[in-house]
């Protein structure tokens, strides 16, 4: 048995997770849908700690201030109500047909003026509803021709985009970040930012950057045959692992969002091993403790009874991978694996204390590359281990 989750283990859930109906380019709707705080009120039941949502999610695209202002103060009464909290809230800037080449960095001005406009709104609600993360996902920011987009123009639009929301998050002194969702196609046939390492790259060039980091999702990365662990080491690494989103996919084709370990679960391992133990060779090092966030679609097969029982899984599974990788690296066998495969030795700077590049270079520090080349790592008796632990 898989203890119930509880508030502290961080787990949170878009509503449009669940609160998906199974409407695909192929098919309407299979199941009906709920007002938002039937989800909300569900996945608190179910053990979540927070929920995230879109706008839209919400209310309306076409919604006026005083639908806004009362579906929204609901939501939060029926989330407070719960012990809920709402830790994340974004904008859709994909589903209206307005946004079909893009919000921030569509051809046409008014449409890219229009869609700084809903973001800064969605920014104002996120502040209002006490979110402290604000991500942003530009699933229609791309193309399907080369010809049809100036990239040089696209990235300065884009870094414009997000200077200007994080300028207004800052004057304004929200106390909110910004966290970029990578995505290599989909609705797009290429959409800008396709891997964290792209994104990661366009931070760097903002002027607002300091707060401004990633949300990197599990299918996401492996739709561009990434690893995602490693996705989130180099932001971690960057303290730029502001969010996450995870779920399953397997393989490279359309983006899956299946329940969290139904899709590489190997990956998914070593995932909530580097997120619950930090890296092996920095006891001390950056950990992320932010909100254990699920992005996945229950699939459309199953009824409402199976939407919750997905959701359950994504936090069965977390659980149990937790534990593991717990139990792994507590293994003694495991920590001799990892001094025999040197993964500790990693964390050695490679030049002396004060070395300069002429010492460096007036040595050869007796090495022999034969003698060098002979040595054994035994990576494959660590994964062994880890696949014991695993299955065990
Ligand atoms: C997707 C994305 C979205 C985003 C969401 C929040 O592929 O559809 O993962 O689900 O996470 O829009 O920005
Ligand atoms: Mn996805
Ligand atoms: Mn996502």
């Amino acid at each position: 048995m898989v203890r119930q989750p509880s508030p502290e283990d961080k787990f949170s859930f878009g509503l449009w997770t669940v609160g998906w109906t199974g409407t695909d380019p192929f098919g309407g709707p299979s199941r009906p849908a709920l007002d938002p705080w039937e989800y909300s009120d569900k996945l608190a039941e179910l053990g979540a700690w927070g929920v995230t949502f879109h706008d839209n999610d919400v209310f309306p695209f076409e919604a006026d201030e005083a639908t806004r202002e009362q579906v929204v103060g609901r939501l939060k009464e029926a989330t407070d109500r719960a012990g809920l909290t709402i830790e994340m809230v974004t904008t859709n800037t994909f589903s209206h047909p307005v946004f079909k080449d893009g919000g921030l960095t569509a051809n046409d001005r008014s449409i890219r003026r229009f869609g700084l406009r809903k973001v800064l709104r969605a920014v104002d609600l996120a502040a209002q509803v006490g979110a402290t993360t604000f991500v942003m996902w530009g699933g229609r920011e791309g193309s399907e021709y080369d010809g049809s987009k100036d990239v040089y123009s696209a990235m300065e639009r884009y870094k414009e985009g997000l200077d200007t929301v994080a300028g207004y998050i800052k004057a304004k002194g929200y106390d909110l970040r910004i966290a970029l969702e990578p995505k290599p196609n989909e609705p797009r046939g290429d959409i800008f930012l396709p891997t964290a390492g792209h994104a990661l790259a366009l931070i760097a060039e903002l002027e607002h950057g300091d707060i401004v980091g990633l949300n990197p999702e599990t299918g996401h990365e492996q739709m561009a045959n990434l690893n995602y662990t490693h996705a989130l080491g180099q932001a971690l690494w960057s303290d730029k692992l502001f969010h996450i989103d995870l779920n399953g996919q397997r393989g490279l084709k359309y983006d899956q969002d299946l329940v969290f370990g139904h899709g590489d679960l190997i990956s998914a391992f070593f995932t909530v091993d580097l997120i619950e133990n930090g890296f092996p060779g920095h006891p001390d090092g950056p950990r992320y403790t932010g909100p254990r966030h699920f992005d996945y679609k229950p699939s459309r097969t199953e009824h409402m009874d199976g939407v919750w029982e997905s959701a359950k899984a994504c936090m069965s599974t977390y659980i149990l991978l937790a534990d593991k990788a717990r139990a792994f690296r507590a293994d003694s066998r495991v920590q001799e694996a990892l001094e025999y495969a040197g993964v500790l030795d990693l964390a050695e700077p490679t030049l002396s204390e004060g070395e300069s590049v002429e010492e460096l270079l007036s040595t050869d520090d007796g090495f022999d590359p034969e003698k060098a080349a002979e040595r054994d790592y035994g990576f494959v008796k660590l994964q062994q281990l880890a696949i014991e632990h695993l299955l065990g």
